[in-house]
This record gives C-alpha cells, sequence and structure tokens, in this order.
C-alpha cells in the first residue's frame, strides 16, 4: 500500500477545514494517509480524521523548551495529537534558511516524542543542471539523518525543488533512479531500508504513472492535498497498476 501524504503549506481556514473533515471518506484499502495541516488546525483535525488519516505538522523546533518566540516543540506537537512531522521542506530550506543540521536536530526532537519525522530533501533547478543532484541528496541525507533513532520510524520525501508547484515534474524514470539512488545511498550508510515518498506536482492525472512499481513508496502533495476529492483520487489511482 502506498503512502499518500498532504501537506496543506499555509493555505485553508477553519471553514475550508470542516468541508474537508466532512468529505473525506477515503475507502480503507486505498493508502495510508497523512495530512501535514498548518499548527493551530492539527487538534481538530486529529479529533475528527485521526483514524482515517495520520494527522501531522509541517514545521518543529530544534529547541525543547525556553526563550524561543514564534516556536513550537516537538512536546506541543504530540500534546496536540501530531503524528508525524515535515523536516527541512525545500520552503523552509529557501525562505527561512533552515539547514541540514537544523533538520538534523528536528529529527531528533520529534522522535524523541515519538512523532514520525518525514525528511525532505531535493535539488534546485541549477544544481539539477550542474549534475549535482546525487551529491545535494547525499549531503542532506548525510547530515540529516546522523542522529536519527532508526529502531523508530522515519520516512524520507524526495522534491525536486523546480518541481514544487510548477506543473514540471521529472519523468517515470528519472524518478525511479533518484528513488532507488536515495535508497541505495541510505542502505550503504545507515544499513537501513527506508520508505522514500515522491513530491512535487503530484495531480489525479500524473500519480498512476508516477507512483507504480515497488520503487516510489508513495506521494508528498501539495497544491492537490487541498481538494478532498482530487487527493482521493490520487490514491485510488496510486492504487491501479499500469
Ligand atoms: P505541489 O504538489 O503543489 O507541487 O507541492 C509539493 C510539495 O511541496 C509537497 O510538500
Amino acid at each position: 500500500m502506498k503512502y499518500i501524504f498532504g501537506n496543506w503549506k499555509m493555505n485553508n481556514t477553519s471553514v475550508e477545514v470542516k468541508d474537508f473533515i466532512k468529505s473525506f471518506k477515503p475507502p480503507k484499502e486505498d493508502a495510508v494517509f497523512g495530512i501535514a495541516v498548518p499548527f493551530p488546525y492539527i487538534k481538530e483535525m486529529q479529533k475528527k480524521l485521526g483514524k482515517k488519516a495520520q494527522i501531522g505538522a509541517q514545521n518543529v523546533s530544534f529547541a525543547e523548551s525556553g526563550a524561543y518566540t514564534g516556536e513550537i516543540s516537538a512536546k506541543m506537537l504530540a500534546d496536540c495529537g501530531a503524528s508525524f512531522c515535515l523536516v527541512g521542506h525545500s520552503e523552509r530550506r529557501q525562505i527561512f534558511g533552515e539547514t541540514n543540521e537544523w533538520c538534523r536536530e528536528k529529527v531528533k526532537a520529534l522522535q524523541s516524542r515519538n512523532i514520525m519525522p518525514v525528511l525532505c530533501i531535493g535539488e534546485t533547478l541549477q544544481e539539477n543542471e550542474q549534475k549535482k543532484t546525487k551529491s545535494v541528496l547525499k549531503s542532506q541525507l548525510k547530515i540529516g539523518l546522523s542522529k536519527a533513532d532508526f529502531s523508530k520510524k522515519i520516512i524520507i520525501a524526495y522534491e525536486p525543488v523546480w518541481a514544487i508547484g510548477t506543473g514540471k515534474t521529472p519523468t517515470k524514470k528519472e524518478v525511479d533512479q533518484t528513488i532507488s539512488y536515495i535508497k541505495e545511498y541510505i542502505n550503504k550508510e545507515f544499513k537501513q531500508n527506508l520508505k522514500v515518498l515522491y513530491g512535487g506536482s503530484v495531480k489525479a492525472s500524473n500519480a498512476k504513472e508516477l507512483l507504480s512499481g515497488d520503487i516510489v513508496d508513495g506521494a508528498l502533495i501539495g497544491g492537490a492535498s487541498l481538494k478532498v476529492n482530487e487527493f482521493l483520487e490520487i490514491a485510488k489511482s496510486a492504487k491501479e497498476k499500469i
């Protein structure tokens, strides 16, 4: 079964949250669902949809508590019922200057509260064109996972930055090749087999092809996760063989 995870980013208010809750009726066998929502909606989403989907956050502080104005700790996320949390999304890396070292500490902080980290990695267009994809992914993984506790769950999301919100995607062959590389690297460096999701312009119309086969374990979906029907459609088509 594929992991179909949504990332709402900074979208939706309580009206849309209520509508989403009302219409989210996935057949159990379609996918393992997860939705990373803005902080204020975690508790309500968890209460109302917690049996149908894992509800998670999009960011966490590396610190445990204290004078960090505006930050939210892993302990607080656990308190609100978050079961997973994105770490190092490219928007956090690019807009907020999040580094691999911060990601490493965030992974550790989340695992100490039994919240599953979803470590996001991916190369920019320039890095891709300069054929630096593998070396970028390698350092994001090497540092980001260096304090991970592999006895607890952790998954990776490969999101090429140039494919996020652009409607462009790598070819299926490229997605499979890059995710195979990520899995091989994690296996070599950490002796682990982790699930790896693909993210970047996944829609109902391309999910079946992008997620087909055994290499890609699921998707991390931005824009298309805001519409319940499209989100559920992605899960359904990811289940079908091509
Ligand atoms: P889009 O699906 O909107 O391209 O966003 C992908 C993403 O950033 C998910 O984390």
